[in-house]
């Protein structure tokens, strides 16, 4: 075993999404979600232990920066594998963090690999998703390329993400980088108040119909039924957090141009849906045979968007 372990995970995108905890500590969801893990953007993770540092340190994106959300993490290995010292944790994101697309899947995702290569944990890949979960929920799918779904579970040994279909069905996401203008929510928070919404348990209820169809289309390679369904599932996200009791919103103005611009192209005949997380980006889900000229057609209507074309993308990698 070598002293620096390093793993490289992608991020994914929730065709059906997370949004809802059951257990806050533990990050047990109230329902079940599905993603694609995608092949553009990803985190490179490093670590070693260092004795001669006071406390776990991580230089991310050559920065030193804040360690207390990753050194609660390796808290959970301390007590469950074994007490070490202190960790150097050195990573990049390969994600336009700048423009708020996040990077907290991939993070975790990379750091539980690096971990249970230096610690000689010899995880499978449920065992690394239940680990990864515990940092950051979505990170518990990107420990698998292609289609995932995080079974929700009830408790610590039950939650986690597996392979749902380790094949590219010829999907593509456009995504487009909007900057965020008004202060950034975080997950957790607009969970906990999007719970409160009169809506959420239509919401759950909803979701799991949709997981099911989801998983169908998958398998059909349905892109269409694919993306209406994502598009859905996204859009009631959204209209829990407008409808709970402390009202919020990830959109901005070009989030919502985006929206009605993808819907119209959509209405003339294209395929061609959105997609939309805790921030103002939007995902654009189309085939490998339209992405060019929805490309074109969505750089001339927003000049002064940066877009990415990104496709399935592979599981963790350790190297040791
Ligand atoms: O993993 P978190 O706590 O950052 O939550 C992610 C939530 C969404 O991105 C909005 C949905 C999802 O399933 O990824």
């Amino acid at each position: 075993m070598s002293d620096i372990i390093t793993a490289t995970a992608h991020t994914n995108i929730a065709l059906i999404k997370y949004w809802g905890k059951e257990n806050v500590d533990l990050n047990i969801p109230t329902t079940s979600s599905l993603s694609m893990t995608l092949d553009k953007f990803y985190t490179r993770t490093s670590v070693e232990f260092n004795n001669s540092l006071a406390q776990d340190t991580l230089i991310l994106n050559e920065k030193e920066v804040d360690p207390s959300r990753v050194h609660r993490f390796l808290n959970i290995f301390r007590s469950e594998v074994a007490d070490f010292g202190s960790v150097l944790v050195i990573s990049k994101n390969h994600v336009p963090t700048a423009a708020g697309l996040a990077s907290s899947a991939s993070s975790f995702a990379a750091l539980t690999g690096a971990m249970s290569g230096l610690l000689d944990l010899n995880l499978m890949p449920t065992q690394m998703s239940r680990y990864a979960r515990r940092g950051s929920g979505s990170a518990s799918r990107s420990i698998f390329g292609n289609f995932a779904i995080w079974n929700k579970g009830e408790d610590e040994e039950s939650s986690y993400a597996e392979s749902f279909l380790n094949e590219d069905i010829e999907l593509s996401m456009i995504v487009a980088e909007v900057s965020a203008t008004s202060k950034k929510m975080s997950s957790t928070k607009g969970m906990q108040l999007a719970q409160l919404s009169p809506d959420y348990a239509t919401w759950v209820e909803r979701s799991a119909v949709q997981l099911k169809e989801m998983k169908a289309a998958i398998l059909r390679s349905d892109i269409e039924r694919v993306g209406l369904i994502a598009q859905e599932n996204s859009l009631a996200m959204h209209d829990l957090n407008w409808n709970c009791p402390e009202p919020f919103d990830y959109f901005t103005d070009k989030t919502r141009e985006l929206i009605s611009f993808v819907d119209n192209c959509y209405k003339e005949g294209l395929l061609a849906f959105v997609t939309i997380d805790a921030g103002p980006n939007v995902k654009i889900i189309t085939s490998r045979a339209q992405e060019k000229y929805i490309l074109k057609r969505l750089q001339d209507n927003f000049p002064d968007l940066q877009f990415d074309i990104a496709h399935a993308g592979p599981g963790i990698r350790v190297e040791v």
